[in-house]
């Protein structure tokens, strides 16, 4: 196994990937500019390591230490130079801000994004978001969107970072799998998806009813989401073919973002018309 350390007082370098994990605006700012991000759960950290990701460093809880799952066992064993950091849960929870209550923590070097030109191009199916700034509602459409055919994840500038702890947990570390890029600046950078193909805006008020939409095999569509309490601006609605809405009942004026790009993803990330949603079966 690595260079496993013993950590018994909260300060030090090595913890530094690890410090404040609660605090957001402080992650925020020192995760980018040291381009790290941090993975929490081994079935996460496995799916990071999967994925090609670099781990800089792992920090576990004394009690994981000793019931480590074979498989993120295995990983650490093949990496005989990464640094494993073992200590109490009392001071994990001390570093962290939190109870790190499955006891497995992992910093991994963030890569550069692909441009979004090349990310388009190579791509069928996408979904474009705009001020979606929640780190959760982000995970959960980046887990919807890997699961149901869809190729790749643009973001707008202010949308959150999909590589946050809290978007990589909820996405059950999909983010990781899921390709994704920045539309910059905005909504300019819209432009680039203009020519990638048919631009469907997802509105409440949409003209179109979802389930009339039916996406032909090879035909490239981008479906663009909007902010929970805006909803998508005008200035991207204006880039869209369309305007399609999610009929609803019961007097509910909007449904939650995540779970409007669930049933978006169902419908459009079918390749063909007449077959089910991948990995399902008759
Ligand atoms: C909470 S909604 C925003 C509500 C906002 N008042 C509006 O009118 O768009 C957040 C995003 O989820 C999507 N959405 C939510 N409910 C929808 C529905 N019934 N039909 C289509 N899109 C919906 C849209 O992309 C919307 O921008």
């Amino acid at each position: 196994v690595g260079i496993v350390r013993r950590i018994t007082e909260p300060g030090g370098a090595a913890l530094a990937d690890y410090v404040r994990l609660t605090d957001m605006q402080l992650r925020m700012s020192t995760e980018v500019a040291a381009g790290l991000f941090v993975a929490e759960g081994e079935l996460v950290v496995l799916r990071a390591l999967a994925a090609g990701y670099e781990p800089r460093s792992v920090l576990l809880s004394t009690s994981r230490w000793r019931l480590l799952g074979a498989g993120l066992r295995a990983e650490i064993e093949a990496r005989p130079g990464l640094r494993v950091l073992v200590g109490d849960d009392e001071l994990l929870r001390e570093v962290t801000g939190f109870h790190v209550h499955r006891g497995v923590l992992a910093s991994f070097h963030r890569r550069p994004l692909p441009d979004a030109a090349t990310l388009l191009a190579a791509s069928e199916r996408v979904l474009v978001l705009e001020s979606v700034n929640t780190h959760t509602n982000v995970g959960a459409i980046a887990r919807s969107a890997a699961a149901l055919g869809m190729d790749a994840l643009l973001l707008d500038p202010t949308s959150a970072d999909p590589l946050y702890r809290r978007s990589v947990r909820v996405s059950m570390g999909q983010v990781l799998v899921l390709p994704h890029a920045r539309l910059d600046p905005w909504p300019a950078a819209l432009g680039q998806v203009r020519g990638h193909g048919y631009r469907l805006a997802l509105s409440p008020t949409g003209e179109r009813s979802l389930d009339t939409v039916v996406p032909q095999p090879g035909q490239r569509v981008a479906v663009l989401l909007g902010a929970e309490g805006t909803g998508l601006s005008e200035a991207a609605q204006a880039e869209a073919d369309e305007r399609v809405r999610i009929p609803m009942g019961g007097g509910v004026d909007s449904l939650n973002v995540a779970v409007a790009a669930a049933l978006a993803c169902w419908v459009i990330g079918r390749r063909d018309p007449t077959s089910r949603p991948p990995g399902t079966s008759a």
